[in-house]
């Protein structure tokens, strides 16, 4: 059987329903749906084929407990890039901020975290779909993650820690795990919110 015939769900309800998980079970992921996730991004869309991208599986304890202490400290440089100091500082009724916040706490408890990088810095478009393609497989196989992002601050560490290249970027740092809550349907503005036919300011209803 191979990973394709293994992503059983159907593509409407992985795409419709692959939220943010934040909320993770320590539970390990097996070696073979882990493999599944990693040979679903590998086929993602990229430039020219040229697949300028490299990622890292991090499941051994002592690196997932560091990654959490770096995510920890680069969310927080991130937030202080905004103004906010501090959890009093986060606005009443923002609870993505919340909710990321908690995750940045509980970031090294994620039993997998996968680095996801671009061979070469300023590439970062160039893995997107990768990223999408690993949280949709990710989602047909009851495993719930988030795109996160690190930060300028630990960028450097993090890059000595995995033996990371100089030359590359790290684009997202994703953890991964069996969500501790459900998955539920995502919510986004209305099509006609976003989307223009023929113009920018005709609603495509
Ligand atoms: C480029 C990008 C960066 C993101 N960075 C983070 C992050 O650092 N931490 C985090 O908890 N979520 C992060 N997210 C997840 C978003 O917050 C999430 O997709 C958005 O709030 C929509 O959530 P939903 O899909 O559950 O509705 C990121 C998403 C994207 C696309």
């Amino acid at each position: 059987m191979t990973t394709a015939d293994r992503l059983t769900m159907s593509l409407g309800e992985a795409m419709f329903t692959q939220r943010a998980i934040r909320r993770l079970k320590p539970d390990p992921i097996p070696e073979d749906v882990m493999r599944d996730l990693m040979e679903a991004a590998i086929r993602a869309p990229n430039g020219g084929n040229t697949q300028q991208w490299h990622f890292i599986v991090v499941k051994d304890d002592e690196k997932r407990k560091q990654i959490g202490e770096l995510y920890h400290e680069a969310w927080w440089a991130k937030r202080k890039d905004q103004g906010i100091m501090g959890p009093e500082d986060i606005p009443p009724g923002k609870n993505s901020t919340r909710s990321a916040m908690r995750l940045a706490n509980e970031f090294g408890d994620a039993p997998v975290m996968v680095l996801i990088c671009a061979l070469s810095k300023g590439g970062s478009g160039g893995i997107i779909p990768a990223a999408q393609n690993l949280l949709l497989a990710a989602r047909s196989h009851g495993i719930g993650g988030t795109i996160a992002t690190l930060h300028a601050v630990v960028d450097e560490r993090v890059k000595k820690l995995l033996n990371i290249p100089e030359t590359a970027e790290i684009v997202y740092c994703m953890p991964l795990g069996y969500p501790r809550g459900e998955f539920g349907s995502v919510t986004r503005k209305p099509l006609n919110e976003v989307c223009g036919l023929d113009t920018w300011d005709n609603p495509y209803k």
